[in-house]
């Protein structure tokens, strides 16, 4: 972030070696409430004297420090006088520099391993003997560095941390940042407060302050658009980015007709009134429907609803011919990383531009929450006065219904979803368990079923309710209801929705199945 801090701020700067987990270290640091910014390693030694950064953190990497073209990192960092933590190469690199040596371990260390600690240093300070670490690493330290000490070791590296307390520098061959280390975060508290004496004083309120500032100056008096979907990332990016850019901000809902009861006109209602912001509302549903005339296949379903959701959008981002930038609520998890070795510095590519609108727009990006986990998000949503229901909302997918209506999508399929959908949602609500689930919905299977109401026989759909546990969607656990309650949802659907006359509960996990069924 090129930000202007208040003078007071406190800052870690994170060094970037090409770690999977160095966002996971930033994401740590914010946890404590202290300010962090992550940059290449061949950041200038100059830079960070000026920035007068509290503590300096060497994240892991790839390669071995003696690979050709392994990232290297200025020598005159270990002069500075700033405390320093090198975790795994960021350790190694405090090695090779400090006339220490690193070579290949004859096996690989990686998962779970106990650390006994040999010295108990400010790093250290309260760290349990025996516990467990996460380590992921091809090479250790043959020969200490010099002026260095041993702390700690395991059974398979000898040298698992080391520190020098005159020069404040540290290094620790395991990580502290991910979960698996059972005190890792103390670990990273004894950096921030003990050794760089931070002060905790970083909040979603500073983060909010800091991207307004930063938005006004990449846009100036240029407009901005932004697709609202009514999720958690975009509605929180377009309140976030109204505050900055107030009028120049111009957001567009499109009601692809796939949407849940009511979606569209909360959507409106919150955002015209609530936050005044300016918004197009466009109804494409007849135009999706006419479109998803008997497909049944999901994955032409969503090819479809993609380009016809950028055709739309497109046709009345164009009647805006002075917007240069589009708001896109990417979380660091839609980013995918990569090392570009040969430059020696990190790129980071995108994988979610709403259909390669960007490109073919010609729009350049504002992306506030690129390095934000969606609890971060949420937290800012909160800060700005979004309604709860908008902030603890379970995801929803691009094709919307599409994927819920099993088989041909026709509008009174998607209505008869829609209302025992709703009824389900709600129940969750009441019952209070809508927080404990990570997503739940209902699916219209294309199966009829013979049922008896009064004395008449019926024959009418079939749904399937779903709820799932999980903590990104990769993997998942269906959900465990207290069964009066499945009974309350079943009876409720089946008596106040006609054309559906038996429920079933889904309890497939994911892997082997999916979330969705389509
Ligand atoms: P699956 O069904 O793959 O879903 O287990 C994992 C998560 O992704 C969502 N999902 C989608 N989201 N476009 C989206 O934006 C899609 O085509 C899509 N398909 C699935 C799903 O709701 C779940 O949260």
């Amino acid at each position: 972030m090129a930000i202007e801090l208040m003078t007071h701020q406190h800052k870690i700067l994170i060094l970037d070696f090409g770690s999977q987990y160095t966002q996971l270290i930033a994401r740590r640091i914010r946890e404590l409430n202290v300010y962090s910014e992550i940059h290449s390693n061949n950041y200038p030694v100059e830079k960070i004297i000026s920035e007068k950064p509290r503590g300096i953190i060497l994240s892991g990497g790839p390669m071995s420090v003696y690979d050709e073209g392994a990232l290297t990192i200025d020598k005159k960092v270990f002069e500075i006088g700033i405390p320093i933590l090198g975790i795994c190469y960021g350790m190694q690199l405090i090695a090779k520099y400090n006339n220490g040596k690193v070579d290949a371990a004859k096996n690989r260390e990686y998962g779970k391993v106990h650390i006994q600690i040999l010295h108990e240093d400010e790093l250290l300070k309260n760290v349990e003997n025996n516990s467990i670490v996460w380590m992921s690493h091809g090479d250790y330290i043959t020969k200490m560095p010099e002026d260095f000490i041993v702390t700690a070791r395991t059974d398979n590296t000898p040298i698992c941390a080391i520190s020098n307390t005159t020069k404040k520098i540290y290094g620790i061959q395991f990580h502290p940042e991910v979960a698996h280390t059972k005190d890792g975060k103390k670990i990273i508290e004894n950096f921030l407060f003990n050794i760089c004496n931070c002060n905790a004083d970083w909040t979603a309120g500073n983060f909010i302050q800091l991207s307004i500032n930063e938005i006004k100056e990449k846009v100036g008096n240029k407009k901005a658009i932004c697709a609202l979907s009514g999720g958690v990332d975009s509605s929180v990016a377009a309140v976030l980015v109204h505050k900055a850019l107030k009028e120049n901000l111009i957001c567009i809902h499109v009601d692809t007709g796939l949407m849940r009861k009511n979606e569209s006109e909360n959507i409106v209602k919150l955002f015209r009134d609530n936050f005044n912001i300016k918004l197009i509302f466009i109804d494409a549903s007849e135009l999706f429907l006419e479109r998803l005339k008997n497909v049944v296949d999901p994955e032409q379903k969503r090819k479809i609803i993609g380009n016809t959701f950028i055709e739309v959008f497109e046709k009345e981002a164009k009647k805006i011919p002075d917007a240069e930038f589009l708001v896109q609520g990417t979380l660091y998890p839609d980013v995918i990383e990569s090392v570009s070795v040969k430059g020696a510095s990190v790129t980071i590519k995108t994988h979610h531009n709403v259909g390669g609108l960007p490109e073919k727009m010609n729009l350049k990006l504002i992306e506030p929450f690129r390095e934000l986990f969606k609890d971060e998000v949420r937290a800012i949503g909160r800060e700005l006065g979004l309604p709860e229901m908008f902030i603890n909302r379970h995801p929803f997918p691009g094709p919307g219904l599409a994927v819920r209506v099993l088989g041909e999508v026709t509008k009174e399929r998607l209505d008869l979803l829609r209302e025992a959908d709703d009824i389900f949602i709600n129940l969750l609500h009441e019952d209070g368990y809508y927080e404990k689930i990570w997503q739940a919905f209902a699916v219209l299977l294309p199966v009829q079923s013979v049922g008896v109401m009064g004395d008449a026989r019926t024959y009418e759909n079939v749904l399937a309710l779903r709820a799932v546990s999980s903590t990104d969607g990769m993997t998942a656990d269906w959900f465990r209801f207290d069964h009066d309650f499945l009974e309350k949802a079943a009876n409720k659907i089946i008596r106040s929705v006609k054309g559906i006359n038996r429920v079933v509960y889904d309890i497939s996990s994911k892997p082997p199945s999916t979330i969705e069924w389509e």
